[in-house]
């Protein structure tokens, strides 16, 4: 039986890993999580009661985590603050959690010496002009934009000093922006589907012309897998599954297939210091991990995910007021 403690398991994409861990019956799961206004009980239904474990606490608890290390095999490290909107209101739990959390995690896996593998964004690189015909490497420069991109940009350099100057066992993927079911309704598709389905019209900030590179969760979760199973250690790797679409693209590929004029929606304030466009070379995972990713079809991937908010409203109805007025209070 591997032993997994996976950290942030009640958000997006560490509950996505979660059911794809407890899917391989060799593999037993500890959840640590803080529960902030994004983790979620209810996407942590459904599981193994013999595999599966919930503790409830804080990547910065230094004590609880060298504990749990001490029980596992390896761990997964998916706790983030993780919204670019909300680290510009509010800077400081992005520091505490993403900077000193993660330092928290790694001095713990100095001391038990565990198998650490740090999750990522490609956000730590910065954006690129809409006409580069270069993509996201391994070896891009960072050059953050947001509160949130620096802090993740920070934690990731932390690692590498951690892996260098003592040892620790790690690697580090960035990955590219994820849609799917069980998404938190303040980010861009879970919101704009959402507001179709209340009768408000989808709002893209500034233009809508920003490009974004999307991924299914289900593929950054296979990815994540193939990297723990063969990656080398020290080594980052960048997941992407050749997604680019602009915003636009996007609201107009949701409003089409939920039954709305396709320009049913509203242009508003930009996001500050809102990042141009995303792209991922992906090529090094596939070379020598031999990944690649299973949703060949965006739109296929955005009908699962309309059919999901769809029938599972009771899951993010308590999200939504709370999240709209966020975005109305500074004209989003
Ligand atoms: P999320 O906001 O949906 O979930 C974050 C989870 O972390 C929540 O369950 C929250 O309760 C928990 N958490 C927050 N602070 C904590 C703390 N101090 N201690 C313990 N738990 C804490 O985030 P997400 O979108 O699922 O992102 C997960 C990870 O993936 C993050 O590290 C993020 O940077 C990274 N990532 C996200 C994307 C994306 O498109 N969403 C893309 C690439 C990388
Ligand atoms: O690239 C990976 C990153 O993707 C992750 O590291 C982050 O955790 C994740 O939140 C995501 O960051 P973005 O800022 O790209 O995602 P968000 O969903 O906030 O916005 C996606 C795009 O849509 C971005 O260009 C801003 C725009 N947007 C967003 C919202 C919420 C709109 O136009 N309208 C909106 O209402």
């Amino acid at each position: 039986m591997t032993k997994l403690l996976i950290t942030g398991g009640a958000g997006f994409i560490g509950s996505n890993f979660v059911h794809y861990a407890l899917a391989h019956p060799d593999v037993s799961v500890t959840v640590l999580d803080k529960l902030t206004y994004a983790g979620s009980l209810a996407s942590l239904t459904g599981l193994p009661e013999d595999r599966f474990r919930f503790v409830h606490g804080d990547i910065c608890d230094s004590a609880l985590v060298t504990e749990l290390f001490g029980e596992h095999d390896a761990v997964v490290h998916y706790a983030a603050e993780s919204h670019n909107d909300n680290s510009l209101s509010g800077p400081a739990p992005f520091v505490q959690t993403n900077l000193i959390g993660t330092f928290t995690l790694l001095e713990a896996a100095r001391a038990t010496g565990i198998r650490y593998h740090h999750i990522s964004t490609d956000e730590v690189y910065g954006d690129l002009e809409f006409d580069d015909p270069e993509r996201f490497t391994e070896s891009t420069p960072y050059n953050p934009s947001s509160p949130y991109s620096s802090t993740k940009a920070g934690s990731d350099l932390l690692v590498r000093a951690w892996v260098r100057s003592f040892g620790v066992q790690a690697t580090i993927s960035n990955c590219s922006n994820n849609y799917g079911p069980r998404q938190h309704v303040e980010k861009f598709i879970p919101r704009q589907i959402t507001n179709v389905i209340d009768g408000v019209r989808p709002r893209l900030y500034g233009d809508g012309l920003n490009v974004r590179d999307w991924i299914h969760a289900d593929d950054h979760s296979s990815a994540v897998m193939r990297i723990l199973e063969a990656g080398r250690v020290g080594e980052t790797y960048l997941i992407g599954a050749d997604g680019e679409k602009t915003n636009r693209d996007v609201v107009e590929a949701i409003l089409q297939m939920m039954g709305q004029p396709t320009d049913a929606y509203d242009l508003v304030t930009d996001r500050p210091g809102h990042d141009k466009r995303y792209a991922i070379d992906w090529s090094k995972l596939s070379d020598e991990l031999g990944w690649t990713p299973t949703y060949q079809s965006f739109p296929d991937g955005i009908a699962d995910t309309i059919a999901w908010y769809r029938d599972n409203e009771a899951w993010w109805r308590p999200q939504k007021a709370e999240a709209e007025a966020k975005y109305a209070a500074v004209g989003q």
